[in-house]
C-alpha cells in the first residue's frame, strides 16, 4: 500500500472535513454549504462510502480527503501528506530515513576527521609517501579531504562509542560491521581513505584504498566502498561533483571512471571533472547532471568502450538525457525547459586511465576531451562492430538495439536523420524498418504499438510498491517524455487524476510548462517535486513506453486524455446520482454541471476513440 492509501484508509474524511464544515447528513451523503465560496443552499457534498468530496456549484471540483486539507488548509501536496500522516499516526519513510541519515553523516563526519589526523600522524608515513609517487600534492590531498584508516579494526569504533554513538548507529553509517564470529570492527582497515561527498557536500560514505604493501592480496578488493544504506548510494552519487559545480556550469562535465582520476584531474586544473566510482550512469546521476549543464563527455577506457555493459548504460542514459524535464532553481518555484543535452564519448588511448594520460600530457587529455564522438554516431559504430548488419540476426539486434534509442530522440528531423542512418546501415528502405519495427516480436520489445507497460518500476518504493493506475502513468509518462505533446493536452485537467501522487506530478509539470523561465539555474522536475513525490516520479520517469512516431504519440497523447476525462465524468456522475437519490435537484438553483452535459460528453468520447489505444489496457480499477 502507498502511504497516500495507508493514510486514507485510516483518516474518515466525514471527520476530518465536519472540522471546516457543519454536515448535514442524508443517506448516503452528507451535504454543507461549500467551504470553498459563497452560498446559500448547500452544494458541497461528501459521499462517505467512496471517501470523495465534491462542490456541485461554483466550484465545480471535488477530489479526496488529500485535496480537501490542501484546498481548506492552502497547502502544498508534501505538506497536507505531514499534516495527515501525522493525524494518521503514520510515519512517513522519509522521515525516518532523514533522522537516520543525518546520525550517519555526523559519523561519517567524525570518522574523515579521525582517517585525516592518522594519515597525518606518523602511522601514516607509508601512505603519504605512496600518495607522493602518485603525484598528489599536499593541496589537493588536503582538498579531497584524503585520510588513512588504521589497521587494527578497532581504534576508529572506539573513538567513536567515546564520542557517544552506539555501536548498532556504527553499523547502520556503515562504518562499523559486524562479522559472523560477532566482532563489531572498522569497516574499513589500513586503507587509504576517499572521503564520498554527494553533490550538496553531504558526506555519505568513503571509498577504501588498498595500499601497495595489501596489493597482490586477492580476497581484498582494490577499493572498498561504504555500503549501500538510507545515507549512500553509490549510484545517485558524482564523486567530486561539489567540487566541480562552478566549473560545470561554465564548462560542461566530464565523466571520468575512478577516485584518483578525478582527482588528478582537478589538481591539474581540469575542474570539471567527476568520477562515476566504475559503475554505469544512472538516471539520478544523470538527473542532477541535467541541472547544471547539458554539455557532458565520458571519458571511456578502452577495454569498457565496447562491453555491452557499457552500451545498454549508455542507452539507458541516452534516454533520461532526452527526456527534457524541466527545471527549478533552488528554493524557488520557477521553471525551465530545457535543451537538447549534448553527449559525448572520449575513448582513451590503449592501456590509459584518464589519470595516465593527464599525467603524461595535459594537452593531449585536452584534445581527447575537445574530440569527443556525439552519443548515437558512438552507438552506431560500436553496436555494428557487435552486431553484423549483414546477417538477418545481427539486423534484428541492431534494430532492437538503435530503434528505441531512436525513439527517444525528441527532435522529429534528428528522428528521421537517426531512422534514416538505420535503414542504410541495415541496407533496407525506411518503409521496411517501419513496418519491421512496428510487428510485435518474441523478444524483449515484444510490447505492441500503443500499448503501455504497467508494473515496470525501478526501484523499490512505498509507492512503486503497490500496482498504480496504469492509465494515468502511462500518460505521465509519455507527457514527460515527449515535451512536445504539451500541445495534445490542454482538455487535461488535474481532477482527472484520481491518485494524489499522479495529480499533483501533473500539477508541478503543468507550472513547468507555463514557461515561466528561470535565468540562473535549472533542475530537472525531479529536483522539484515534493520528496514524497520523488519516488512515484522516479518509477513514471523510468518507465519504458513503446516505440512510437511522432504521430501515433499524439495520438495515443490524445486518446489517454480522452479516457481519463471519460473516467472522470464517470464518477462524476457517480456522485450525482447518489446526491439526486437523496436530495433532488432544487429547481431554483442553476444546475452548473448538468448529468446530460455529462453523459453527452462520454459519448462524444467514445465515439472519437482512436484506435491506437487499447481500453482494456488501462480498465485498472
Ligand atoms: P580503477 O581500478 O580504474 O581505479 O577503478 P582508479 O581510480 O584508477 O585507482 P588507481 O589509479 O588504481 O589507484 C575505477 C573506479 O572503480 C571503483 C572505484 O570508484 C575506482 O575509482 N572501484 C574499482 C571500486 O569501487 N572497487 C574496486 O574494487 C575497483
Ligand atoms: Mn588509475
Amino acid at each position: 500500500m502507498t502511504v497516500v492509501d495507508d493514510i486514507k484508509s485510516r483518516v474518515d474524511i466525514l471527520e476530518v472535513v465536519s472540522r471546516y464544515v457543519p454536515l448535514q447528513r442524508s443517506g448516503r451523503s452528507n451535504k454543507a454549504n461549500c467551504p470553498f465560496h459563497q452560498e446559500k443552499t448547500p452544494s458541497f457534498f461528501v459521499f462517505p462510502d467512496r471517501q470523495t468530496w465534491r462542490c456541485f456549484g461554483a466550484c465545480a471540483t471535488g477530489g479526496d480527503v488529500f485535496s480537501f486539507v490542501m484546498r481548506a488548509e492552502n497547502l502544498e501536496f508534501g505538506d497536507a501528506l505531514k499534516s495527515l500522516a501525522q493525524q494518521a499516526g503514520v510515519t512517513l519513510p522519509n522521515e525516518q530515513r532523514r533522522s537516520q541519515m543525518q546520525v550517519a553523516v555526523a559519523i561519517n563526519e567524525s570518522a574523515r576527521s579521525y582517517y585525516q589526523d592518522y594519515l597525518a600522524s606518523s602511522q601514516g608515513a607509508g601512505a603519504r609517501a605512496y600518495l607522493d609517487q602518485r603525484g598528489l600534492s599536499r593541496e589537493t590531498i588536503e582538498r579531497f579531504e584524503l585520510g588513512l584508516s588504521p589497521r587494527d579494526g578497532e581504534s576508529l569504533r572506539d573513538h567513536l562509542v567515546r564520542q557517544g554513538y552506539s555501536t548498532q548507529q556504527l553499523n547502520q553509517a556503515g562504518i562499523v560491521r559486524t562479522s559472523e564470529n560477532g566482532w563489531q570492527h572498522d569497516m574499513f582497515r589500513g586503507r587509504l581513505m576517499f572521503p564520498i561527498r554527494d553533490g550538496q557536500g553531504e558526506l555519505g560514505g568513503f571509498g577504501g584504498r588498498i595500499l601497495p604493501v595489501q596489493e597482490g592480496d586477492d580476497s581484498q578488493p582494490k577499493y572498498l566502498n561504504s555500503a549501500r544504506s538510507s545515507s549512500f548510494d553509490k549510484g545517485s552519487i558524482l564523486y567530486a561533483l561539489y567540487l566541480a559545480k562552478d566549473a560545470v556550469r561554465q564548462q560542461g562535465i566530464v565523466i571520468v571512471e575512478g577516485y584518483m582520476d578525478a582527482i588528478a584531474a582537478h589538481q591539474e586544473g581540469f575542474t570539471n571533472v567527476v568520477a562515476s566510482m566504475g559503475t554505469a550512469l544512472t538516471e539520478n546521476q544523470v538527473a542532477e547532471i541535467r541541472r547544471l549543464t547539458a554539455d557532458v563527455t565520458m571519458a571511456l577506457d578502452q577495454d569498457a568502450a565496447g562491453q555491452q555493459a557499457t552500451l545498454r548504460s549508455m542507452e539507458s542514459s541516452w534516454r533520461v538525457f532526452q527526456s527534457r524535464v524541466a527545471g527549478r532553481s533552488q528554493g524557488t518555484t520557477l521553471f525551465q525547459r530545457q535543451d537538447m543535452l549534448n553527449l559525448k564519448i572520449a575513448v582513451l588511448p590503449e592501456g590509459m586511465d584518464p589519470d595516465d594520460v593527464i599525467k603524461k600530457s595535459p594537452q593531449e587529455w585536452t584534445n581527447l576531451i575537445e574530440g569527443g564522438m556525439p552519443l548515437m554516431e558512438y552507438l552506431f559504430n560500436a553496436l555494428s562492430a557487435q552486431f553484423d548488419p549483414t546477417t538477418p540476426q545481427g539486423k534484428t539486434r541492431l534494430v532492437e538495439a538503435m530503434f528505441p534509442l531512436i525513439a527517444a530522440v525528441p527532435e522529429p528531423a534528428q528522428q528521421d536523420y537517426y531512422f534514416q542512418k538505420l535503414a542504410d546501415l541495415l541496407g533496407v528502405t525506411q518503409e521496411t524498418l517501419q513496418a519491421s519495427v512496428g510487428r510485435p516480436t518474441s523478444a524483449g520489445r515484444s510490447r505492441s504499438r500503443g500499448t503501455a507497460s504497467p508494473g515496470r518500476q525501478a526501484t523499490p518504493s512505498a509507492f512503486a510498491r503497490l500496482e498504480g493506475d496504469p492509465l494515468e502513468e502511462y500518460c505521465l509518462a509519455l507527457l514527460m517524455s515527449h515535451p512536445e505533446l504539451e500541445e495534445e493536452v490542454e482538455d487535461l485537467r488535474p481532477e482527472y487524476f484520481q491518485r494524489m501522487e499522479n495529480r499533483e506530478i501533473y500539477n508541478q509539470w503543468v507550472r513547468v510548462c507555463q514557461g515561466r523561465q528561470d535565468e540562473a539555474e535549472s533542475a530537472s522536475l525531479r529536483g522539484l517535486v515534493d520528496e514524497e513525490l520523488a519516488q512515484p516520479l522516479e518509477a513514471l520517469l523510468q518507465k519504458s513506453l513503446p516505440p512510437l512516431d511522432s504521430q501515433h504519440r499524439a495520438d495515443a497523447m490524445r486518446d489517454s486524455v480522452r479516457l481519463l476525462e471519460t473516467r472522470f465524468l464517470r464518477e462524476v456522475k457517480a456522485e450525482e446520482e447518489i446526491r439526486f437519490s437523496e436530495a433532488p435537484p432544487d429547481l431554483d438553483e442553476d444546475p452548473p454541471l448538468e448529468v446530460l452535459e455529462v453523459n453527452q460528453r462520454i459519448k462524444q468520447n467514445q465515439s472519437k476513440r482512436n484506435s491506437v489505444l487499447q481500453d482494456s489496457t488501462f480498465r485498472g480499477n
